[in-house]
């Protein structure tokens, strides 16, 4: 095997080809063997369901080159359940947890010389993602489907690295009560597109959003959930049935708990309450763990002690945790990496 040449430690989070891609199609009731070919490019019909009505479900998970040269994927069976949950959701068919892993497991070693080495900040992200493939035109769930997976190499999503984020209280909404925020369907980030175009217009690297029903708790951001650091050093993340149940954020309040020794709170957390934070962040697949410094309010300034120069001492243990475990230098809880 030979590495792919590339800036790995200048890579954004951008889309960069890699050479292998999986593919299975479902027709009449059941999903094919599935293969890995090279075409990167869908022939759909004109009226493919997905192309209509938006009946598409997706997933994001890395893999990562550890201190001893293997190449290891972080949690790919939490995310095979949440698809399924996302597919159920969407009426479409779930793909089976086993083949989704083997999936996986398969596209990253076959694009292992795409995975960046170790200490080059670089990671390969993964992105299973399944839609409705046949014609539909009244409303009403497809007969076929395509699930796929290909793997792009990745530097952080935020440009900036480890720099604390600013970001703002939306006025749009992400989800509503009782719809679709639970689940990684893309017509939850369609929608959100118009407010992240807005706020980097006006200076902002993200928005918060509230919980539609009373717009004074506070529920994520376009593509993270929120972790706060009280000032007795306690991990707060805020519940709510109408936020994207990450897998970074799991893990993370595991580690604050059972390897930090701190005490992890999941509660309503109230706009208002921002202010008596020490600390923020920003975790998911993409984030890892991004710090906020400040969070504006139609003009009021909330600032986090932690400041905006570099992480709150918590969110930097928080990540230097979960990384270590991800890279192979902590020992990781059973069943956390899964080696390709
Ligand atoms: N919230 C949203 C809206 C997301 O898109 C993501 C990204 O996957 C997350 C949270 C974080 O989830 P995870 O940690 O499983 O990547
Ligand atoms: C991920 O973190 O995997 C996501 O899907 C978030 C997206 C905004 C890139």
């Amino acid at each position: 095997m030979e590495k792919k040449q590339m800036d790995w430690e200048n890579l954004g989070f951008g889309y960069v080809q890699t050479e292998k891609r999986y593919v299975s199609n479902y027709k009449d009731g059941k999903w094919d063997d599935g293969v890995i070919t090279e075409d990167a490019n869908i022939v759909l019909n004109e009226c493919a369901g997905v192309l209509q009505y938006s009946q598409s479900v997706f997933e994001g998970t890395k893999a990562y080159t550890t201190e001893g040269g293997h190449i290891v994927v972080f949690r790919p069976d939490l995310n095979a359940e949440r698809m399924i949950d996302s597919a159920k959701r969407l009426e479409m068919p779930a793909f089976p947890k086993d083949r989704f892993i083997d999936a996986i497991e398969k596209v990253v070693a076959a694009n292992a010389d795409y995975v960046p080495p170790y200490g080059s900040g670089a990671t390969l992200y993964i992105r299973p993602y399944m839609f409705g493939s046949n014609p539909v035109i009244g409303v009403k769930p497809a007969d076929e489907y395509q699930f796929r997976v290909f793997t792009t190499p990745v530097g952080p999503y935020f440009k900036g690295g480890a720099k604390p984020l600013t970001i703002r209280v939306s006025d749009f909404d992400r989800a509503a009560p009782r719809g679709t925020g639970h689940i990684k369907a893309g017509l939850n980030y369609a929608m959100s597109l118009h407010a992240i175009v807005t706020a980097h217009a006006e200076g902002y690297d993200e928005n918060l959003y509230l919980d539609p029903a009373t717009r004074t708790k506070v529920e994520e951001t376009g593509g993270a959930n929120f972790l706060f650091v009280t000032k007795d050093n306690k991990v707060v993340t805020p519940k709510s049935s109408s936020i994207l149940p990450s897998i970074t954020r799991r893990s993370l309040l595991y580690v604050a708990e059972h390897y930090l020794g701190l005490e992890v709170e999941e509660r309503e957390v109230y706009l208002d309450e921002l202010k008596d934070f020490a600390e923020c962040g920003l975790c998911g697949t993409a984030a890892v763990i991004s710090p906020v410094g400040k969070i504006v309010d139609h003009g009021k300034e909330i600032c986090f002690p932690s400041g905006m120069e570099k992480m709150g001492e918590t969110t930097q243990k928080l990540y230097e945790t979960l990384t270590g475990i991800q890279m192979g230098h902590i020992e990781a809880p059973e069943g956390w990496i899964y080696k390709v």
